[in-house]
């Protein structure tokens, strides 16, 4: 029996063992998907067991998105240009590879339904492990005015080394720049279950705007809410995190799970 396993901390709300062993089920393949709750440092030493072929393939969550690349012999297409892995595998030369499937999880579950890309501007809030990913997918898609907030500047300086097109913006300053974007993106954990919520009344945005959330639980954020109930077409991280999921599983099994209404349905149900 294969086994994969998500690589990360605090991992008890993840829904991606689900998703991973109904597609095992449903395509008859043997093996298995679970947690990997680690601490920093037996990262190595999970790796290796890759190598040895104890495990056959990772995802890997926050905060290790690139805490694992020192470790890796090849960082590979998206996860080369975000230096963010979330899929890891050993190729056909025994090489252990580092990919990244946020970056098709976004262009699925966001960028091909708006639309229009043409000479549209973003505003993203945050500048955590799905950054890099989120501003590469909207680059790809020819959004290149790009404006980044984050509460701790030093974080979104940081992304900006490697992104240096895109513009910073203080975090005091988002309720005004929100009023000229087209496309606003939620990438903290604000409005996630249990947790802080945007103390922000957004308001006097273009009736146009499309609103994405990385947050899927609640399915409906707060700040979701707001938009809705202002006519504003909103869209929450679920179909991110699912396709994100497909490419991996392709990348491992080399069958392109099916992702259809009524799986997106079920992965809903889960989200308590
Ligand atoms: P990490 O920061 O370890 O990469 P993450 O979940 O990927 O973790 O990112 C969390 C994001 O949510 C960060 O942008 C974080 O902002 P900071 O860099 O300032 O920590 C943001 N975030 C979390 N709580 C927040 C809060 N109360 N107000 C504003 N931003 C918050």
């Amino acid at each position: 029996m294969k086994k994969f396993a998500l690589l990360g901390k605090s991992l008890t709300h993840s829904i991606s063992p689900t998703l991973h062993n109904h597609w095992y089920k449903k395509y008859k393949i043997s093996a298995e998907y679970s947690l990997l709750e680690t601490p920093e440092e037996k990262i190595k030493s999970v790796l290796e067991r890759i190598r040895n072929k104890e495990l056959d393939g990772l995802n890997v969550t926050i905060p290790y998105k690139n805490v694992v690349i020192p470790f890796l012999d090849e960082v590979i297409n998206d996860a080369e240009k975000t230096a963010s892995v979330n899929t890891i595998y050993l190729n056909e030369k025994n090489k252990l590879v580092g990919e990244n499937t946020d970056v098709f999880g976004l262009e699925c579950a966001l960028i091909k339904k708006l639309e229009s890309s043409k000479n549209q501007s973003a505003l993203i809030l945050g500048a955590g492990g799905v950054t890099p990913s989120i501003i590469y997918a909207l680059q790809k898609a020819n959004i290149n005015k790009i404006f980044v907030s984050n509460r701790t500047l030093k974080k979104v300086e940081e992304i900006k080394k490697k992104f240096s097109f895109i513009n910073i913006i203080s975090w005091e300053k988002i309720d005004e720049k929100i009023k000229d974007v087209d496309l606003l993106i939620n990438a903290t954990s604000l409005g996630t279950k249990g947790g802080e919520e945007f103390s922000n009344v957004f308001s006097g945005f273009k009736k146009s705007l499309v609103y994405y959330d990385v947050v899927y639980n609640p399915l409906q954020t707060k700040l979701m809410k707001h938009f809705i109930d202002n006519n504003i077409k909103v869209f929450n991280g679920l179909e991110m995190l699912i396709y994100q999921a497909q490419k991996a599983f392709y990348l491992w099994n080399k069958v392109n799970p099916e992702v259809d209404e009524a799986l997106i349905k079920e992965m809903q149900g889960l989200i308590k």
